[in-house]
């Protein structure tokens, strides 16, 4: 196995995540700041997604006897459009996950079977999450972007949810 190979790839990884949770945040907050809570909400559960992945890489790279660097692969797109948001986070998925692939087919070939395994795993939750935003993004232009007010409106009147 060539742990080296795997370690720099685990820390690129990271430092992709991160890049997501600080894009994903940004989004949430300004969306929030709109009153599209349902949109703010989504990109702050896969901001926490991200975070999830982030410590299962660190996990992996601690095993490997290397160091979790923490680098963040690029710095914040200030946008405040929610169609441009989600077009740039589809877009992130796309990349996280083509990245993904290669690295474990890289981790299989080193015979690095976990690492490959957890890149496979990363590549679905990806894949989801790209689903998810084109999604979104596929209502507003069907409905228009006034959709994402009803959608506020409704989960705003919905009632609770009850406990049984
Ligand atoms: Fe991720
Ligand atoms: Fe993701």
């Amino acid at each position: 196995m060539n742990s080296e190979q795997s370690i720099g790839l685990l820390n690129k990884s990271v430092a992709d995540e991160l890049a997501a949770v600080h894009q994903y945040m940004y989004f949430h907050f300004h969306l929030d700041d709109l009153g599209f809570a349902p949109l703010a909400n989504l990109f702050k559960r896969t901001a926490i997604m991200e975070m999830g992945h982030v410590e299962a890489l660190a996990e992996r790279i601690l095993f490997l006897k290397g160091d979790v660097q923490m680098a963040v692969a690029e710095p914040v797109e200030a946008i405040i459009d929610p169609s441009k948001m989600l077009a740039k986070a589809i877009e992130m998925e796309q990349g996280s996950a083509r990245d993904y692939n290669r690295a474990a087919q890289t981790c299989g070939a080193n015979a690095d079977a976990v690492s490959k395994q957890l890149f496979e795993r990363l590549v679905g939750d990806e894949e989801g999450h790209q689903n998810e935003f084109e999604r979104q993004l596929e209502n507003i232009r069907r409905f228009g972007p006034s959709y994402l007010a009803l959608q506020s409106f409704g989960a705003a009147t919905a009632p609770e949810p009850s406990e049984t």
